[in-house]
């Protein structure tokens, strides 16, 4: 009985040893009435920091507001929550979009793989309580998206802002309890409904997971109705271009084997998106990924998406960058429909992409679309570039991309109780040809869609001040 027992104890520690090498997300579930008390907490504050991604995976950065006397841009880090031998980092300030506070922002640098730290930021009023930060492996690793979370009164109603705010942070409370691996989180935009309240980033950043899970957040039409992804973001390599006007700007960073590169899909300026995809393929010429990341759904499910500006104009701008550079994958939203698409390349299909197999060495791109954290599209048939689409649309899902040796996994899954929806993995042994005659051929005609981008960049710029705002 004694051996047994021992045996039987032994086993148990074996388990947890090997559980315990990556530790859990303090990303509680909320009931419907503890969201309310945190929301009715914190919701006229606009304090909350963000995590953001740094310009490669041994850096994260921190943004946040502090009342205009007081605004201290540090941030101290730690091996313990006792803070011992802490390293301070110090940041900048900027002014903020009200006249009572300023934006500190910092970048922690050095951080290394597999490590637990602790960090507080400086509010103004001494230091915040420490929050942990665990970083993961730097070369195999996981990531999560999640689009259009778009937090905000869609009516400008503050029960509706609560609500997504309550699904925000119960789909991150399932996708982190069940992917406690992941590194950090990418959107493909839609981040704000209005993009012109501080209330609507305090809501999205009210879930405590998110003091341990770096984002990096595209820009999507709805940020651009207003000014306020200028003051609440902190993005790594951010590009300001030659023509890009006011919020206009795409950024990139790079993570172990990944390159990603996100644009700001609201703005038509071809000659600055192609620059800033070139200028990030060249420093990183040694990445084995690169993924896109934008708003608008190129060749997502259903026919929403169906306007003449994505269909025409933005698959004119995009498509050619993506496939010059051979893009992977890119990563859409918008339509707040689900899908994913076979292996596409000059927006034709070019292979059958299926689910739950593996394709080695594939030509083409895939194109993956999120649904939406704050309500849902509804189906209207899809084309057939679409290998997988979900149609049980008032279900927000989660994607995450597994980076492992030569493989990339791509699942998505359902945000109340992660069932399997869709899966494909990409194996890739052979290097990418980005010096090939043809693909010069192709820089050169796009010149003309930078020209073409460039006037349809002047006449969407009156059309918006008619408009008083973005669509
Ligand atoms: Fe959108």
């Amino acid at each position: 009985m004694k051996k047994f027992l021992a045996v039987f104890l032994a086993l148990i520690f074996a388990l947890q040893l090997g559980t315990s090498s990556v530790a859990a997300f303090d990303a509680p579930r909320l009931e419907r009435e503890e969201w309310d008390e945190l929301y009715g907490s914190l919701c006229d504050g606009n304090e909350l920091p963000m995590l953001c991604v740094g310009a490669n995976e041994s850096e994260v950065s921190l943004v946040w507001h502090s009342a205009k006397e007081t605004a201290t841009p540090k941030v101290r880090l730690a091996k313990s929550a006792a803070m011992a031998n802490a390293v301070v980092f110090e940041g900048k300030t900027t002014e903020a979009e009200n006249d009572y506070q300023l934006v500190c922002r910092v970048t922690i640098t050095g951080l290394t793989e597999n490590t637990t730290y602790y960090y507080q930021w400086n509010t103004g009023n001494g230091w915040s309580e420490p929050c942990k930060y665990e970083t993961k492996s730097f070369g195999s690793h996981k990531a999560m998206v999640i689009g259009d979370i778009q937090i905000g009164g869609q009516s400008e109603d503050s029960q509706i802002q609560s609500d997504v705010g309550y699904n925000w942070n119960n789909v991150l409370s399932e996708a982190l309890t069940k992917n406690p691996d992941i590194s950090y989180l990418v959107s493909p935009g839609d981040n704000t409904s209005t993009g012109k309240t501080a209330d609507e980033w305090q809501t999205l950043l009210m879930p405590e997971a998110l003091r341990s899970l770096p984002m990096a957040l595209a820009i999507g039409n709805h940020d651009k109705k207003g000014m306020t992804y200028n003051y609440y973001t902190n993005m790594p390599n951010e590009y300001f271009g030659k023509y890009f006007e006011g919020l206009d700007r795409d950024f990139w960073f790079r993570y172990g084997d990944v390159l990603y590169l996100f644009f700001d899909a609201t703005s038509s300026s071809a000659a600055d998106h192609m620059a800033m995809a070139k200028e990030a393929v060249e420093l990183n010429k040694d990445a084995k990924w690169r993924i896109g990341v934008m708003h608008q759904a190129l060749f997502g499910p259903g026919y929403s998406g169906l306007d003449p500006e994505t269909q025409i104009l933005l698959n004119a701008v995009f498509t050619p960058i993506y496939d010059t550079f051979d893009l992977d994958l890119v990563l859409t939203g918008h339509s707040h429909l689900q899908g994913r698409s076979h292996f596409m390349t000059e927006s034709m299909i070019v292979g059958k992409a299926e689910s739950g197999k593996t394709y080695k060495n594939p030509n083409g791109i895939i194109y993956l679309n999120t649904n939406a954290v704050c309500d849902h599209g509804s189906f209207s048939g899809s084309f057939p570039f679409i290998a997988y689409e979900f149609s049980e649309n008032d279900v927000t899902t989660y994607t995450t991309l597994e980076f492992e040796g030569d493989t990339m996994k791509i699942e998505t899954r359902r945000g109340d109780n992660s069932v399997l929806l869709d899966s494909i993995t990409i194996e890739k042994t052979e290097e990418q040809n980005d010096d090939m005659f043809l693909k010069k051929f192709q820089r050169f005609l796009y010149k003309v869609v930078e020209f073409l981008g460039l006037v349809y960049m002047k006449i969407d710029a009156i059309i918006v001040k008619i408009r008083g705002g973005h669509f």
